[in-house]
């Protein structure tokens, strides 16, 4: 079997310490380079609110101003979170041979399965930085992308749960697309139709934190933006999203059943700028075991993004370039320039 690491088995064999792969640069270290004390209070949004216009003002000012922000009253039945999340976390508490049934083949050119890392980390003195993380990703929607392949036989509701999730997530979906669009001047369906339509895929990914011995050192998922053109998130109860606001480092407020927004750069750029992904990451927790389900909302591969014809003009030339969505992936993972 290739070895996929597993952080657990690490963490059993070194009580009080981490290896030095998981020792983050002092710059990046949550011990020191996080503002303590204060939390950060990004949007709350009430999707339940009536009245559409305050909607359209308050996800295009959270949009443009934060690129992160949480949704409540969003509709989507707390039993089909507690479901996704329960055979989520049945999967990561198998044991690891069982787990490496779905490990994502070695370039293999997919992003499914269950592996340890995404993006090549920067390699200082001969040592490869780790993320304190395991993780499983699987595409949930549209059904033509559903590979079975990578989605977990044990436990065996791992499908029905995650399926329902998705049904649950195309009204939240559609509603937030058509209140981006409609704040920045076009017509409900232009968004979700420039991000693909009704070929948009869902990539469901589960970061799995196991507790780490020196939390204060460790980071789960490193600063970055997402590549999606939406991230929309559910964790469990424990704390560990940051984000960057104005270039420092502050844990998010945790608001209970709440949907996380993420702004990710295809929205960014299909709105030339007027929307922001957002800079985040994880750190993690010396006792409890932190999980998470965002889900990347992406256009196909092949589909072609760039700024939105609406807002290029003599005036407002194009701040991105218009490529494949596949190929800006490609280039963002290899840190080629963009
Ligand atoms: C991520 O940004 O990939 C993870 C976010 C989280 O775990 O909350
Ligand atoms: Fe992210």
């Amino acid at each position: 079997k290739m070895g996929v690491e597993s952080v657990k088995r690490e963490r059993e064999s070194n009580e009080g310490t981490i290896p030095a792969e998981f020792i983050r640069s002092e710059n990046e270290q949550p011990g020191i380079a996080t503002v303590h004390g204060k939390v950060l209070e990004v949007p709350t949004i009430d999707f339940s609110d009536p009245d559409e216009e305050k909607l359209i003002v308050q996800i295009t000012e959270a949009s443009s101003n934060w690129g992160m922000y949480q949704i409540v009253n969003h509709d989507i039945p707390s039993e089909v979170i507690s479901k996704l999340q329960a055979v989520g976390k049945e999967f990561f508490e198998l044991p690891q041979e069982e787990k490496e049934a779905y490990a994502k083949p070695p370039d293999s050119g997919s992003i499914e399965g269950y592996g340890t890392k995404l993006f090549k980390e920067i390699s200082e003195g001969g040592i490869t930085k780790k993320g304190w993380v395991d993780n499983l990703f699987n595409k949930i929607w549209p059904p033509s992308v559903i590979n079975y392949q990578f989605w977990p036989k044990n436990p065996p509701s791992y499908r029905e749960a995650n399926k329902e999730y998705a049904k649950h997530m195309h009204k939240v979906v559609e509603k937030l697309f058509r209140l981006l669009s409609l704040g920045l001047g076009l017509e409900g369906q232009e968004l979700r139709k420039a991000a693909g339509g009704d070929n948009l895929e869902y990539l469901l990914k589960i970061n799995y934190y196991p507790p780490c011995p020196r939390p204060d050192l460790a980071l789960g998922v490193v600063a970055h933006t997402d590549m999606s053109t939406v991230t929309i998130l559910v964790p469990n109860d424990v704390q560990g999203l940051q984000a960057c606001k104005d270039g420092r480092w502050y844990d998010v407020k945790y608001i209970p059943n709440a949907l996380v927004i993420h702004i990710g750069d295809q929205m960014e750029i299909m709105s030339n700028g007027k929307y922001k992904s957002v800079l985040h990451r994880t750190t993690v927790n010396k006792d409890k075991t932190r999980i998470s389900w965002p889900v990347f909302l992406e256009p196909p591969a092949d589909h072609v993004v760039g700024p939105h014809p609406r807002f290029v003009n003599p005036v407002n030339p194009p701040k991105y370039k218009t490529k494949k969505y596949g190929d800006y992936v490609y280039c963002k993972i290899n840190k080629h320039p963009q």
